[in-house]
């Protein structure tokens, strides 16, 4: 018989995760999870979601690509005329959630949003391949269009445009930096009696804490 949706479900006994494990500064413990997934993780491991509010405090939520991280915070590139943009231009706040699903991991990071500098943007819009740089100047993001034809016509005129040049990047495209203020690490244990460390920064310090399950 075929399983019902109530049936479906799985023990996670991969992997733990204990304090020992866990280093003082929370981005140190996320790029030994973040190469872990690379290797180990047959869909993107950059793939997260991303959770933004409006002016009514209505959540909304896609999936982005993390194009990077460091002690700072962790970088995504987007639209900055898009929903979320304008989103993050009255509420610089979001909620980011990565889900490992062969490592049976979690990773819940929050706080506030800055853009990236103008440098950085460039370097990155500059390092995409040629037609990313120029579906970026085509996609009007989260705008209502007529049809799937409008876009392959600004791109076939924007293909004219830069036979010759370098497209420069659009004023209106860039990186965004999630500046951490809680980390949580999620590893699944059997039972459903999972590991939950939380970091949170107290007056420029991580203090970590365990959560139940
Ligand atoms: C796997 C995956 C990766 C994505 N990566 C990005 C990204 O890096 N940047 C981006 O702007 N949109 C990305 N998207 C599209 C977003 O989910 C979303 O549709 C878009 O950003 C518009 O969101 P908004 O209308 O809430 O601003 C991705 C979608 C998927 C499924």
């Amino acid at each position: 018989m075929k399983p019902t949706i109530a049936d479906l479900r799985r023990d996670y006994t991969r992997d733990g995760l204990t304090e020992a494990q866990a280093p003082d500064e929370p981005h140190l413990l996320f790029a030994t999870w973040f190469a872990q997934a690379v290797e180990i993780e047959t869909t993107e491991a950059n793939a997260m979601m991303l959770a933004t509010v409006d002016e009514h405090g209505q959540p909304h939520l896609r999936t982005l690509l993390l194009k990077g991280f460091d002690e700072r915070g962790f970088v995504f590139f987007t639209n900055y005329q898009s929903a979320k943009g304008e989103q993050l231009a009255t509420q610089p706040r979001a909620a980011m959630t990565f889900w490992w699903h062969d490592l049976e991991r979690q990773v819940r990071i929050e706080g506030q949003v800055e853009k990236v500098s103008d440098e950085e943007s460039d370097v990155y819009f500059h390092s995409r391949p040629a037609g990313s740089r120029l579906g970026a100047w085509a996609s009007p993001q989260s705008q209502v269009i007529a049809g799937r034809e409008v876009l392959e016509q600004r791109l076939a005129a924007l293909e004219i445009q830069y036979a010759e040049d370098q497209p420069p990047r659009p004023p209106h495209w860039g990186g965004y930096r999630l500046v951490p203020q809680v980390i949580e690490f999620w590893q699944g244990r059997a039972s459903r009696l999972h590991d939950r460390l939380r970091y949170q920064l107290q007056d420029g310090q991580w203090r970590r804490e365990r959560l139940a399950p």
